[in-house]
């Protein structure tokens, strides 16, 4: 069972955005698309670093990509296959995670 002082609340989070937070230590980036979570490993197929060492959320307008700010790969936020940039066919890793009274833990 996670220790749910460590986990991140989901319902202040705004449709189509990301945020990094960390579940059992391990480094994770959540995705809110049109109300639906998503949760993937914060590990780039391309270099193996976090997506994320700007900060703020990979997202892009419409909800449908993340974006990998060292590069610019694009992953679609449903499956985390990359669609562009330097790791076209690989994909980010999905983390299993259930949602209840607005905290998220890991399956
Ligand atoms: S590390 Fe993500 S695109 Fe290069």
């Amino acid at each position: 069972m996670n220790d749910p002082e460590t986990n991140s609340p989901v319902e202040e989070m705004t449709d189509n955005s990301s945020q990094s937070v960390t579940l059992e230590g391990r480094s994770l980036i959540l995705v809110k698309r049109r109300d639906e979570f998503f949760l993937f490993e914060n590990n780039c197929p391309h270099t193996r670093e976090t997506l994320d060492p700007l900060g703020g959320s990979l997202s892009d307008d419409s909800g449908d990509l993340i974006h990998c700010q060292r590069h610019g790969a694009e992953f679609l936020v449903q499956t985390g296959e990359c669609v562009g940039g330097p790791c076209m066919g690989e994909s980010l890793t999905p983390v299993a995670f259930t949602i209840a009274a607005g905290q998220i833990y890991l399956d």
